[in-house]
Formats: C-alpha cells, sequence, structure tokens
C-alpha cells in the first residue's frame, strides 16, 4: 500500500497553484514531477561538484565521474542489463531511437522490411522513414483495432525472411495501451529480426527486464520517472551495440586521432561523443532510486485503481468517449466530448488549475484511425489522488457547460 499523503509532500510542485487553484497535474505522460530527494541531488552537483567526466585527474572531475557511472550501474541493474557498457546514455528517447536508426544504415538494403506499429509516437516512426529513405528498405505496419489494441494476427502475417527489425512501443502515450512486446520479440526473433522497444511510457509504471524479454534495444527517457529532461538511455545488446557504427564523432568517443585514421572508443563511449548531461544522468540515477524505493507492484497497483476510478467517472458523462479501452493499460485516459475540441476543454481545465495534454499527442496516425483531430488526455502517477479525479470531472462538467 501506498501513503500517497506522505509521498505528495516529496513534490513540492504539488503545493502551488495554478490561476488560482491548487494545482492538479494530470500530464505525468508528458513529463513526471521531480521529488525532492532528486531536486537535492541536482542542487548537490552544481554546489559542491560541477566539472567534466572522464577527463581530469583533479578530484573535482573525478568525484563527478564516479557518481556518474554508478548512477549508469544504477541504470542497467534496474533494468536487469548483462553489463553498465550495455547502457548508453542519450538525451531521451528520441535521440536513442535516432542512433539505432542511423547505425542500421550501412546494415540494410532494398528488399529488407522494417516493421512499426500502427500505435507508434512520431519519434518512433520517422527516423525509421528517414533510414527506408537513405537505404531502400520498406516500411511495414501492424494494424490496431477500435480498442487501441495491436492485431496480431496481422504482425504474424508480415513477419518474413525479408524482415530486419520490428519496432513498437511498450505502452503507447496516447492511449496507454500495454502491448505484448514478449510475443513481438519471440516471433520476431524466429525471423531473426532485431527489436527495439520505446519504454519512455512504460518506464514509469513497469520494470522491464532486458534480458529475461531478450529485447535487443530498449529506450527511455528520465523525464517521465520522476527525473529530469534532456538525459535518457539505450540499452542494447552488447553485440548489437559493437555491430552499430558510431552516431556523432567527436571527443570522448575515441580511441586515437591522427588526420590519417581515428579509432573508436570501447563501449559505452564510443556512442557518447562530447560532453553529456553529468548532472542529468546522476540525477536519473537518483530518480530510479526513488521509484524502487517506492516499489513498481506498488505503484502499478495503486495506479490501476486511479485508472478504473478515473474511467468510471468519466464514462457517467453524456457524449464522452474514450479512446482506448484495450484490457491490458495503464493509468493513461484519453478522451473526447461530443463534438467539442480538445483545446477549448484543455483551456478551461487549465483556468481551474489542471493540468492535461489535448491534441494528437504526437501520434498523427492514431488520430485518423479514429478520424479525430485530437484527445484530451488525462495521465495519472502514483502521487495523484481519487481526490484530484473526483475536482477534475466537477471541472469538466463545468467545462462541457460552458462549452456547449
Ligand atoms: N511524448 C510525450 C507525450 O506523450 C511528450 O506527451
Amino acid at each position: 500500500m501506498l501513503d500517497v499523503q506522505n509521498i505528495r509532500k516529496d513534490f513540492p510542485i504539488l503545493n502551488r497553484t495554478v490561476n488560482g487553484k491548487p494545482l492538479i497535474y494530470f500530464d505525468n505522460a508528458a513529463t513526471s514531477q521531480t521529488p525532492q530527494q532528486v531536486i537535492d541531488v541536482i542542487v548537490d552537483y552544481y554546489t559542491n561538484y560541477n566539472a567534466n567526466i572522464h577527463r581530469g585527474v583533479h578530484s573535482l572531475s573525478q568525484e563527478a565521474t564516479d557518481a556518474y557511472e554508478q548512477a549508469r550501474i544504477k541504470i542497467q541493474k534496474h533494468f536487469n542489463a548483462k553489463h553498465p557498457h550495455e547502457i548508453i546514455y542519450t538525451s531521451g528517447t528520441t535521440h536513442s531511437i535516432n542512433l539505432v536508426a542511423n547505425g542500421f544504415s550501412s546494415l540494410l538494403k532494398k528488399g529488407d522490411e522494417i516493421i512499426v506499429s500502427a500505435l507508434e509516437h512520431h519519434s518512433n516512426i520517422v527516423p525509421w522513414q528517414m533510414l527506408c529513405e537513405r537505404t531502400g528498405a520498406s516500411l511495414k505496419v501492424i494494424p490496431m483495432n477500435e480498442n487501441g489494441e495491436l492485431m496480431l494476427s496481422a504482425f504474424d502475417a508480415l513477419l518474413n525472411d525479408n524482415t530486419k527489425l520490428v519496432f513498437v512501443n511498450h505502452i503507447s502515450n496516447a492511449l496507454g495501451t500495454i502491448n505484448p512486446i514478449e510475443y513481438i520479440i519471440d516471433e520476431a526473433h524466429k525471423v531473426n529480426a532485431a527489436v527495439l522497444v520505446d519504454g519512455a511510457q512504460s518506464c514509469p509504471h513497469i520494470k522491464p527486464d532486458v534480458q529475461a524479454l531478450d529485447v535487443d534495444f530498449y529506450v527511455c527517457s528520465a523525464h517521465k520517472l520522476c527525473g529530469p529532461t534532456g538525459v535518457g538511455m539505450l540499452y542494447g545488446k552488447e553485440e548489437w551495440l559493437n555491430k552499430l557504427p558510431p552516431y556523432q564523432g567527436g571527443g570522448e568517443m575515441i580511441a586515437e586521432v591522427s588526420f590519417e585514421k581515428t579509432t573508436y572508443a570501447a563501449l559505452p563511449h564510443k556512442f557518447e561523443a562530447g560532453t553529456p548531461n553529468i548532472c542529468g544522468g546522476i540525477a536519473f540515477g537518483a530518480a530510479i532510486d526513488y521509484m524502487n524505493a517506492i516499489g513498481f507492484d506498488n505503484i502499478a497497483q495503486y495506479e490501476h485503481e486511479l485508472l478504473e476510478y478515473g474511467t468510471e467517472q468519466l464514462q457517467k458523462i453524456d457524449g464522452l468517449k474514450i479512446y482506448g479501452t484495450a484490457k491490458e493499460k495503464t493509468s493513461v485516459i484519453s478522451f473526447n466530448v461530443g463534438n467539442i475540441h480538445p483545446y477549448d476543454i484543455g483551456t478551461i481545465l487549465d483556468k481551474m488549475g489542471i493540468a492535461v495534454r489535448t491534441g494528437h499527442h504526437c501520434a498523427q496516425p492514431i488520430m485518423d484511425f479514429y478520424n479525430i483531430p485530437g484527445t484530451v488526455r488525462a495521465s495519472f502517477m502514483f502521487y495523484n489522488t481519487k481526490e484530484e479525479i473526483d475536482s477534475f470531472i466537477s471541472a469538466l462538467k463545468k467545462a462541457i457547460m460552458m462549452l456547449s
């Protein structure tokens, strides 16, 4: 059981008001809030040991290097990667995906096929389209049904000896669907295709075990799990990371440089050119500690209660339609009310202190599937409460009255 009232004390931002009303923050799928424990780590870094890493013999540089590499080990352990060097720091999920897509440029040829799903965020569509343009490979799409679930029989039919890569999110950011990635990984491996799972939306709710999943690449961003923005990770199996060429050239990623020839550093540094987000990496580790101290099983159970309660309350509102009714889903509710534009609802809710996301959620193909311009999306985290959902429901009813 979670002690939510105590947990809420860790999040100073939850005490503020917005437009004169107490903040109700339901835009967690876009960015989660940051607990004091993580804020303290950021302040401590800049107050006491801000320095560049892997470069200096001086004490500050050593301290910063140690903290940054310790955080890498925390991330490795959290995702159960076999080696710390299978964790590459990136600026976030989008960077991680582009790194892999770029790396496959030299490994694909015309006639090869790449599979993505109908549920993807633009960041797990566009880099693969760009890869197809560069290589002549073609993009195939696993379709979805009305509930927002992937159609696995269609996936089976798409797989063949030309399939080289499969990309799917663990959880849809727009609908909250939890995808059956175990099945997708197993089937893709039967035709020797590599699988990348976009974990941007799963990492705050689920603790994935990359070895048990046998996934080739798993990516996520720290800011979805109570960490800062601008930092994330790419997990890749050692053999894949050794096969892929570097993404960016620069300092840090080299072994030897001369004008005749440059050789590259070993993993993970081969993919970490330039001064990284050092403080961000350390704070990412602190965020993982924070989430694990609460416990992912506790988080999942409590957020499921919020999802069920929120869904039940929303369904009582006349003319309200929920998009994404998969059997397996996390605490994301996307909806529209009659013909009211989602932006109008979002704007009025903001006036009442309530933050939701409105629009296409960087997932235009999903909106096209439902033939809508966008939705209102409320997404809950473990620090939200049923009382907040009640206030949200009465604010929403007021907004609907004003807009009808
Ligand atoms: N991808 C983030 C979202 O779903 C920004 O809101």
